[in-house]
C-alpha cells in the first residue's frame, strides 16, 4: 500500500501530539473505506475527536481502555456501525457483556455534540469510536495509526446479539479462535489484539470461577490470594461486583506486558491464561512478550482490520445526529 501523500496533513497533527506513527499498516481486507475520508467535508473531524479523547483520558485513564473495547464490541456485533451506541431496553447495550462495563459514552457523545455544530450530518458514529479507539491507544500506549473511514450508522440493535457474537471470558484457544474467524480475524490477530487487557479492568464476575469454588491450578498462587481478597465469593442476589486491573504491572499503559503476565501466570480471565496454556497459541504470546515492537505494530494494524467489519458505507445506513438514537 502506497501512502497516500494527501493525508499526511491530518496525520502530521496526530504525530506532533503522539511521536510514533506506523505508516503502511495493511493488513486490513479490501475496504471501501479510507483514510481522510472526511478531509474535504469536515476537515477538523479527526483533531475534534482526539481533543476530547485527550481531555476525558487526562481526567480518567481508564476511558481509554472503555473506548478501545466500545470499538471491538460494536465492530463483532452487526459490523462498525456504532450499533453498540444506541440506548433502548432492547439494545446492544443492555446485553450482559455490555451493561454495567462498557464505559466511555460520553466521550463519544462530546465529540459528536461538536461535531455536529461545526459539520452537521456529516461524521458518522461509528467513525467516531474508530477514531476514539485510536486515539486512545495513542494516549495510553504511544500506538498511533491511521483509521480508513467512511463507516456510516446502523439503524438496528438488539440485545441478544452480543452474547451470541462476543467470547466470553471462559473460552479456550480454539474456540477463541473460531469465534474471531468468523468475524475474518487471524489466530495471530486474536492473540495480538488480546493485548488490549494491557489497560482497563475486569469485575470479578467476569472471572471469579477461577477462584471460587477451587482455585484454576494455572492461576499464580499469590495473585489468586490477591484476587480473592478484592472478590466476595459469587453469592446468589450478590449485590457488589468489585473490580481488579486485567494488567497488573501497568494497568494503565497499552504495552506488552499484559504478555509477560501471562508467562508470569498471571492472566486475569481464562480467556487470557488459555493463550499462554494453548500449543496453539503459546509461542505467539512469548514472541509478543519479548517483541514489543512489532506487537505494536501488529496490534495497530489488527485494530485496523478489526474495523473494517461488515461496515455500511456509501448509500448504506445513516450519519445519526445523536449517537444514541437512530434519525
Ligand atoms: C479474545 C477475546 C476477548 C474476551 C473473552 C474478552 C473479555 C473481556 C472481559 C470479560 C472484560 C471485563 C469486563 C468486565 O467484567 O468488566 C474485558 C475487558 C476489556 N476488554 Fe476484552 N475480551 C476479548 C478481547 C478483547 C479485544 C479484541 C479488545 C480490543 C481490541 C478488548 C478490549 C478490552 C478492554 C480495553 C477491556 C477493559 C475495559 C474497561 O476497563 O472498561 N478485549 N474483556
Ligand atoms: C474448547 O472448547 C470447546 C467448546 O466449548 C470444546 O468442544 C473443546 O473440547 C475445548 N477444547 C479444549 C482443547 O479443551
Ligand atoms: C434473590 O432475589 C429474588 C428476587 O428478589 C428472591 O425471590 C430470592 O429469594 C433471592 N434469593 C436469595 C438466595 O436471597
Amino acid at each position: 500500500m502506497a501512502s497516500n501523500s494527501s493525508n499526511f496533513q491530518v496525520i502530521g497533527i496526530l504525530m506532533l501530539s503522539c511521536f510514533i506513527l506506523f505508516v503502511g499498516v495493511s493488513s486490513a481486507a479490501k475496504t471501501p473505506l479510507k483514510v481522510g475520508f472526511y478531509k474535504h467535508s469536515c476537515p477538523p473531524a479527526e483533531a475534534i475527536v482526539q481533543k476530547y479523547v485527550n481531555k476525558f483520558v487526562s481526567r480518567n485513564p481508564g476511558l481509554a481502555a472503555g473506548l478501545i473495547r466500545l470499538h471491538f464490541h460494536d465492530c463483532f456485533v452487526r459490523g462498525c456501525d456504532g450499533s453498540v451506541l444506541l440506548d433502548g431496553p432492547n439494545s446492544e447495550k443492555e446485553s450482559i457483556p455490555n451493561r454495567r462495563s462498557l464505559r466511555g459514552f460520553e466521550v463519544i457523545d462530546a465529540a459528536k455534540a461538536e461535531l455536529e455544530s461545526r459539520c452537521p450530518g456529516i461524521v458518522s458514529c461509528a467513525d467516531i469510536v474508530a477514531f476514539a479507539a485510536r486515539d486512545s491507544a495513542c494516549k495510553v500506549g504511544k500506538i498511533d495509526y491511521d483509521v480508513p473511514s467512511g463507516r456510516r450508522d446502523g439503524r438496528v440493535s438488539l440485545i441478544n446479539e452480543p452474547l451470541q457474537n462476543l467470547p466470553p471470558p471462559f473460552f479456550n484457544a480454539t474456540a477463541l479462535r473460531d469465534n474471531f474467524a468468523r468475524k475474518g480475524l487471524s489466530l495471530d490477530e486474536m492473540v495480538t489484539l488480546s493485548g488490549a487487557h494491557s489497560i482497563g479492568i475486569s469485575h470479578c464476575s467476569s472471572f471469579s470461577s477461577r477462584i471460587y469454588p477451587t482455585q484454576d491450578p494455572t492461576l499464580d498462587p499469590d495473585y489468586a490470594a490477591f484476587l480473592k481478597k478484592i472478590c466476595p465469593p459469587p453469592a446468589v442476589n450478590a449485590t457488589v461486583d468489585p473490580t481488579a486491573n486485567l494488567d497488573s504491572i501497568t494497568p494503565n499503559r497499552l504495552d506488552n506486558n499484559y504478555y509477560m503476565g501471562l508467562k508470569a501466570n498471571r492472566g486475569l480471565l481464562t480467556s487470557d491464561q488459555v493463550l499462554l496454556s494453548s500449543p496453539l497459541t503459546s509461542k505467539m504470546v512469548v514472541y509478543n512478550a519479548k517483541y514489543g515492537n512489532v506487537w505494536a505494530k501488529k496490534f495497530a494494524a489488527a485494530m485496523v482490520h478489526m474495523g473494517t467489519i461488515e461496515v455500511l458505507t456509501g448509500k448504506q445506513g445513516e450519519i445519526r445526529k445523536n449517537c444514541r438514537v437512530v434519525n
